[in-house]
């Protein structure tokens, strides 16, 4: 089997970033939009990238105590994970997540990564791998009644659908109150589950 590289993303590849996500995110529901830049991130990132034969097929980028992440729990956000189809079943995931881990440990002394995914597919999978359930909600987009129609278009906005997020216990309320699309694929609610990780080198060598 060739062998594969794990190394720092290099800006100068930004298209080619972007075209192996556009693929990833073709058969996940983890994304509903398309991405046409690479996202830049306040927060120092541990941004990685998997060469075969000096192609990309796989990635993550993790945000260091990003703004999302409480203050007194230091940890890195994914905001990114993916193989390219034809690469996955390899662990090359596994890698990535624990070179990504021994990363965050030397430059930044983080020793947990946070996860929200959206896709049951890769919930099952960040399971799999031990990590540890912090929370669930739903994702959803909903199409505004004429009531709120009107209210947008008084300052000139034609509103086609807004998206948003509750509380698990709150959607059969939410559900009844408003439209919520469920007839699009991309846009359908889904429950989103959050996780931690310290991966057991990690936390022994801590
Ligand atoms: C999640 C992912 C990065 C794992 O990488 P990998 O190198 O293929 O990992 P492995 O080969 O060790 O494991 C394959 C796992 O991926 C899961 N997987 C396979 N196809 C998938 C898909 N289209 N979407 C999400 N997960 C998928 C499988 O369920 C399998 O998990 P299991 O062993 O618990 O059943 C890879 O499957 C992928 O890129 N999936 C699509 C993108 C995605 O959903 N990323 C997560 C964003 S939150």
């Amino acid at each position: 089997m060739k062998k594969i590289i794990i190394r720092q993303y290099d800006p100068a590849r930004e298209l080619e970033w972007l075209d192996v996500h556009a693929s990833v995110m073709v058969d996940s529901a983890a994304w509903w939009t398309v991405l046409h830049k690479k996202p830049r991130y306040d927060q120092p990132v541990v941004d990685l990238i998997v060469l075969l034969d000096n192609r990309i097929v796989g990635f993550i980028v993790v945000e260091i105590n990003s703004s999302l992440i409480p203050e007194h729990n230091p940890a890195g956000f994914v905001w990114e994970f993916g193989v390219q189809r034809d690469h996955r079943g390899q662990d090359i995931g596994a890698e990535l997540i624990h070179e990504a881990h021994k990363i965050m440990k030397r430059k930044h002394n983080i020793a947990k990564s946070i996860w929200y995914s959206q896709e049951p597919r890769a919930q099952q999978y960040y399971r799999r791998l031990g990590m540890h359930e912090v929370g669930q909600h739903w994702q959803f987009s909903i199409e505004p009644d004429e009531e709120m129609k009107k209210q947008f278009k008084r300052d000139g906005f034609d509103c086609w659908n807004l998206r948003g997020s509750c509380a698990v216990e709150d959607f059969d309320r939410v559900s009844s109150r408003f439209k919520i699309i469920q007839d699009d694929d991309t846009l359908k609610p889904r429950l989103c589950i959050g996780f931690e990780y310290i991966p057991a080198d990690i936390r022994d060598s801590s």
